[in-house]
C-alpha cells in the first residue's frame, strides 16, 4: 500500500492517528534542525514535519521540488494554524520516508501564479497539468460532462459511437484527411460532426441519442475554437423546435446548477436572428448588458416617421452620414467627462485594421443639458439633441457614432459596444445570461462562387411555411448584384442557436427528412444531381425507408466549459490542446512521416 490517505483529507479529527502518504514536493523550508515540507497531489496539500534526525538525513540526501515521496508519520495538530486550506489544522510528524522518484528542475515553478510563458507551460503540458489553476479547470469540465450525462440519460438519451473515419465532404470548414494504405490513392475524412449519423440513427428508430464527441475542422484558429474540439452532440425524433428549445434548456439549467450551484430562471429570453442583428449588429448578442444599437440612417432618410426630426435633418450637409450606406450609434453610460484623450484613443480603437472604420463620431450629452460633439459644424445642439434622445442617451451618456458599409459597420459597432461594454465592467464573468437565437436565414450568399452556401448545414430544414418558396422557386441567382431581392434570401430556417454571455455555446436545427426537399436542397446549393448522389448517396438513399421527422442540437462542450469557469479560452480546459497555429509543441505534432510510410501510403510530398 502506497498510501492511507491522501494529501488532501486529512484535518484535526484525525489527529494521532497513523498515516501514509504519498505525493509531489511542493516546498522545503528548513528551521534550524527540523524541516517542513508541503506534500502535494491531486486532492491538497499536507504539511510534513521532519525533525532531528530525519532532517539530518534529508541534509545528507536532498529533496528537490516534484520528487515523489512516500511518507509515514503520525497526524499531530498544528502550533500555527492555516485556516485556508482543507489541511491547515494538522501535519504529519514523520517517522520514515522513502524517495519514489526523483525529479530534475521543473522549468517553471508549479503553483497557482507560475512564472512559466504559455509555451514553455505547453510543452511540458504534463507538469502544467500538476497546477490547481489547470486542475480545476479539468475537474470543472467532467463535472459538466457527468451532469450533461446524468441529465440526457435520465431523459432516455442513448450514447452511441459513430465513426471517426468517414467519407470527406467538405461544405463549412475544411476536412482533416487520412490516407488509406488499402487503398492507394484513397482517403477518409475525420467528421466536422457526426451529423448524418445522428440522422441515420433516427431512421434506425434510436430516437435519443447523444454522444460527446470529438469532432475535428481544419479552420484557423481563435481563442475559442481547436481543431479538435468536443461537442455534446444530440438528437431526437419526432420533435418540432419548440420540443428541442425545452429539452435542452433543461439540460443547460442542469449543469448550472450542478456544476455551479445556480438556478437558472425560467425561461431562457429569446430573440429572432433579425431583431440580433438590428439591436445588436450580430448574431450572438452579449445580452448581459443594454447599449443597443440605433440605426441613424433612417433619420437622415426620413423613415423613421417622426417628421420633425426628418426636416432638421435635411440639408445637415453632413457628408459622413450622407454618403454611407448605414450610420449606426450607441449610447454609453455615464461616459459623457470622457476628455479628448480619451474620445482620440477611441477613435484609434476603431481605426484598427481589425474593426477598419474611418473615424468616429461622438456626441457628449452633459450632465447639465448641453450638448457637445465632434460635428458641432454641422449639427447645433437642437439637432444633436434630437439625434441623442434617438439613441435613447440620457444625461451623462456618451453617443459614439459609425458610418459606412453596411456589413463593416454594424459588426464595427457590435465591436464597439462590446468594448465599451467591457471597459465600463458590464460583462462580468460571474453573471450568466443565455439566450436562444432562433429563425436564421436558411441561405447565405456567397459572392465568391455566385451561389448559396447553408448558414447551418445542408440538413436544416426551412420553417415549415416557408418550404414551398424554397420548392417553388429556382435557386439560380441572375443578378448578383441584388440577391438579396431574390426570394431564397427572405426562407427562414427551422435552426436555433444557444448564445451564453456573446458565445455562441451550442446549434442545431429541425432536418430534412424527404428525399425531393434534401434533393432540391442539394439542388440550390449548386450540387448536381450526380455530385449529391456521389457525396449524400447513403442519407438520400436511407430518407425512402420511413424516416421519422427528426431534429437535433449539438453544444461546444469546451467553449461551455471555458465560460462557465470564467475564462476566454478554451485551451485552458483541454488537456492537451494545440496551439494557435495547431501545433502540438508537446509532441511536436504535426511532423514528417519517413519515406517508407510514404511509400506505403501511396503518397509523396
Ligand atoms: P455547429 O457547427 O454549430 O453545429 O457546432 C456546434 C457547436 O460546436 C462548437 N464549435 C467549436 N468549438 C470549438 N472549436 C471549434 N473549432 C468549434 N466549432 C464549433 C460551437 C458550436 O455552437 N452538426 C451541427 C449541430 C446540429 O445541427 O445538431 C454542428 O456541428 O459551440
Amino acid at each position: 500500500m502506497y498510501r492511507s490517505h491522501t494529501c488532501g483529507e486529512l484535518n484535526a479529527s484525525h489527529v494521532s492517528q497513523p498515516v501514509t502518504l504519498a505525493g509531489w514536493v511542493q516546498t522545503v523550508r528548513k528551521f534550524g534542525s527540523i524541516t517542513f515540507i508541503d506534500l502535494r497531489d491531486r486532492y491538497g496539500i499536507t504539511q510534513l514535519l521532519f525533525g532531528d534526525t530525519l532532517s539530518q538525513q534529508l541534509d545528507e540526501n536532498p529533496l528537490g521540488r516534484e520528487f515523489v515521496l512516500q511518507v509515514s508519520g503520525t497526524v499531530i495538530e498544528r502550533s500555527n494554524k492555516n485556516l485556508n486550506i482543507p489541511t491547515g489544522e494538522i501535519e504529519i510528524e514523520v517517522s520514515s520516508f522513502t524517495i519514489l522518484n526523483k525529479s530534475i528542475t521543473p522549468p517553471f515553478t508549479i503553483q497557482d501564479e507560475t512564472d512559466g510563458g504559455d509555451d514553455i507551460r505547453m510543452k511540458y503540458r504534463f507538469l502544467d497539468l500538476r497546477r490547481n489553476a489547470v486542475k480545476k479547470n479539468l475537474e470543472l469540465r467532467y463535472a459538466v460532462n457527468r451532469s450533461a450525462r446524468n441529465y440526457l440519460h435520465e431523459h432516455h438519451f442513448m450514447d452511441i459511437e459513430t465513426p471517426f473515419l468517414i467519407k470527406s465532404t467538405p461544405e463549412g470548414a475544411r476536412d482533416f484527411v487520412v490516407p488509406s494504405r488499402m487503398n492507394p490513392g484513397q482517403f477518409y475524412a475525420l467528421p466536422q460532426s457526426p451529423q448524418t449519423f445522428k440522422q441515420l440513427l433516427m431512421v434506425s428508430g434510436y430516437d435519443r441519442y447523444y454522444q460527446v464527441v470529438k469532432c475535428f475542422r481544419d479552420e484557423d484558429l481563435r481563442a475559442d475554437r481547436q481543431p479538435e474540439f468536443t461537442q455534446i452532440d444530440c438528437e431526437m425524433s419526432f420533435v418540432a423546435q419548440e420540443d428541442i428549445l425545452n429539452m435542452f434548456e433543461g439540460l443547460i439549467k442542469r449543469i448550472f446548477k450542478d456544476v455551479k450551484d445556480i438556478d437558472y430562471p425560467e425561461p431562457v429570453q429569446r430573440m429572432t436572428w433579425n431583431d440580433a442583428m438590428v439591436h445588436y449588429g450580430n448574431d450572438k448578442p452579449d445580452i448581459r448588458f443594454g447599449m443597443e444599437l440605433t440605426n441613424l440612417k433612417t433619420v437622415f432618410e426620413g423613415q423613421t416617421g417622426n417628421l420633425a426630426a426628418m426636416s432638421m435633418f435635411e440639408g445637415a450637409g453632413f457628408k459622413v452620414f450622407n454618403d454611407a450606406e448605414t450610420v449606426l450609434a450607441i449610447a454609453v453610460p455615464g461616459c459623457s467627462e470622457y476628455t479628448r484623450k480619451q474620445t482620440d484613443e477611441l477613435t484609434d480603437w476603431v481605426k484598427r485594421p481589425q474593426i477598419g472604420m474611418n473615424g468616429l463620431v461622438f456626441i457628449k450629452c452633459n450632465a447639465d443639458g448641453t450638448y457637445k460633439s465632434s460635428v458641432d459644424k454641422f449639427f447645433d445642439e437642437e439637432k444633436l439633441k434630437v439625434l441623442a434622445d434617438i439613441c435613447g442617451a440620457k444625461p451623462g451618456d456618451l453617443v459614439l457614432i459609425l458610418a459606412g458599409r453596411e456589413e463593416r459597420t454594424r459588426k464595427a459597432t457590435s465591436e464597439l459596444r462590446l468594448e465599451m461594454g467591457e471597459r465600463l465592467g458590464l460583462r462580468r464573468k460571474d453573471e450568466f445570461k443565455l439566450l436562444w437565437v432562433l429563425d436564421f436565414p436558411l441561405f447565405e450568399y456567397a459572392e465568391e462562387d455566385n451561389r448559396w452556401v447553408a448558414r447551418h448545414h445542408p440538413f436544416t430544414s426551412p420553417k415549415p411555411d416557408h418550404i414551398p418558396v424554397m420548392i417553388d422557386n429556382d435557386p439560380t441567382i441572375t443578378d448578383a448584384d441584388h440577391y438579396l431581392s431574390h426570394p431564397y434570401s427572405n426562407i427562414k430556417a427551422n435552426a436555433y442557436d444557444m448564445v451564453l454571455n456573446g458565445n455562441e455555446i451550442g446549434g442545431g436545427s429541425i432536418r430534412i427528412y424527404q428525399r425531393e426537399l434534401q434533393e432540391k436542397m442539394f439542388d440550390a446549393l449548386g450540387m448536381s444531381k450526380e455530385e449529391a448522389q456521389h457525396k449524400f448517396g447513403f442519407l438520400l438513399g436511407a430518407f425512402e425507408y420511413g424516416a421519422p421527422p427528426h431534429g437535433g442540437i449539438a453544444f461546444g462542450f469546451d467553449r461551455l466549459c471555458s465560460i462557465l469557469g470564467g475564462s476566454e479560452s478554451i485551451r485552458d480546459f483541454i488537456a492537451f490542446p494545440k496551439n494557435n497555429s495547431g501545433r502540438d509543441v508537446m509532441l511536436d505534432a504535426p511532423s514528417s512521416i519517413d519515406d517508407k510510410q510514404l511509400k506505403e501510403l501511396g503518397l509523396s510530398v
